[in-house]
């Protein structure tokens, strides 16, 4: 009752009024009482067991914290020019090029995918087949070493006999890992991609070649691949918008991936790089599959061999019966806010994201083969994962 404990505290303020007054006589323990008459027995309790509460759960939820309060200290980067994208099966490629403003020309460009890979073996068999009827030379580095600088077999070295239908177009290289103990992941993930640089050359790029540079989840369509090199008058270095999903394409997330780019190949100027290299971003050109695994064992090698590894801040992320549950709810690996600029766009993607029902417009690897990709489907059950 709020009243009585008003009273009660102005009866000891009465109290110590009467002992401390002017009396200076009043023995030490008196005194000291009175001197911390002012705080309440709440306010001592704040001070020695909130405070450092509070710095503890600051400690521990800082990153947390400061996603949420990310729209107080980033901006947005700037907008993209964004391109209309038009297709249709039954529209001619003319028409299709004069649609977005280009000339269909006599012959298309030879393409190159080029790619570092880590362990996305499935993921990869959906993009090479998506793309295959369009690409030229297929160029994949994979390394003996994590961007975290952990051990890693070549995944792709023994699952390669899977890929048969990709071999005589096929430039592949290794790399050794540095092995750096403490170093900062984005220094490795850079010296992986200065060396794919060197084999998309011996795979015998040439000027005016289109070059597509994503990581391996982000997959264009092959239709946006097929346009780009039947059009004259696209511009040399071309983002592409890809629908954004998690675990599988049951978690439709957003649309908001841009990070895969098509460039046309400038001998001596074209680096393969991963971040903004200009501000024209083709709408709807494909798909982006994060952490689309199809074992539990898969998520951890991934979310240890992450460049963003200090997101796991608790051993219990990496449980397995935890990861399972968090992959079939949609919900984050990491705890974390969603990553947007403003308070009105974390607070519309708090929580788990919503379930898609919608297998239309999803790579056709995926339909042709769905018994072997179910997990990858949306459908009751499909998100449980092998344990193994
Ligand atoms: C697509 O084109 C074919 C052949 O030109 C035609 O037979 C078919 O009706 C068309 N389909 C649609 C949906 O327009
Ligand atoms: C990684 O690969 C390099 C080059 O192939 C090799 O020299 C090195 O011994 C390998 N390291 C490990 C730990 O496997």
């Amino acid at each position: 009752m709020p009243e009585s404990g008003y009273y009660n505290s102005k009866k000891s303020d009465d109290l110590c009024e009467d002992f401390c007054g002017e009396n200076s006589r009043s023995p030490l323990s008196t005194r000291l009482k009175c001197a911390l008459r002012g705080f309440d027995i709440k306010a001592l309790l704040l001070l020695f067991i909130g405070v450092p509460l509070l710095v503890l759960f600051i400690h521990i939820h800082g990153q947390k914290i400061t996603y949420f309060l990310r729209p107080l200290w980033d901006s947005p980067p700037k907008p993209f020019n964004v391109i209309p994208h038009y297709y249709h099966p039954n529209v001619s490629m003319e028409t299709q090029c004069r649609l977005h403003g280009w000339r269909l020309r006599e012959s298309p460009r030879r393409v190159f995918d080029a790619v570092l890979f880590s362990n996305e073996i499935d993921i990869l068999a959906v993009r090479w087949n998506e793309l295959s009827p369009y690409v030229s030379e297929f160029v994949l580095l994979e390394s003996n070493s994590t961007f975290t600088g952990t051990v890693k077999p070549l995944f792709f070295s023994e699952n390669r006999a899977e890929f048969a239908f990709a071999e005589s177009r096929l430039t592949y290289g290794t790399v050794g890992g540095r092995f750096v103990k403490g170093e900062n992941p984005f220094v490795e993930e850079s010296y992986q991609r200065v060396a794919l640089d060197q084999l998309i050359k011996i795979a015998g790029i040439k000027e005016d070649d289109l070059l597509i540079m994503s990581d391996v989840d982000e997959i264009p369509s092959g239709h946006t691949i097929d346009l780009l090199r039947w059009c004259d008058g696209i511009p040399e270095k071309l983002h592409l918008q890809l629908r954004n999903y998690l675990y599988s394409f049951e978690f439709h997330l957003d649309d908001k991936s841009w990070r895969a780019a098509v460039h046309q190949y400038r001998a001596g100027k074209t680096r393969y790089a991963h971040f903004r290299q200009t501000d024209d971003l083709l709408a709807d050109s494909g798909w982006h599959c994060s952490f689309c695994f199809r074992h539990i064992s898969d998520f951890i090698f991934k979310m240890k061999a992450y460049s963003h590894v200090d997101r796991v801040r608790f051993a219990y992320f990496l449980n397995p019966v935890r990861i399972q549950e968090v992959i079939c709810n949609g919900a984050d690996l990491f705890d974390m806010f969603p990553e947007e600029y403003t308070f009105q766009e974390i607070i519309s993607k708090l929580g788990p994201i919503p379930k898609s029902h919608s297998a239309v417009n999803l790579p056709g690897h995926l339909l042709q083969n769905a018994d072997q990709y179910k997990y990858l489907l949306p459908g009751s059950g499909n998100c449980r994962r092998d344990s193994g």
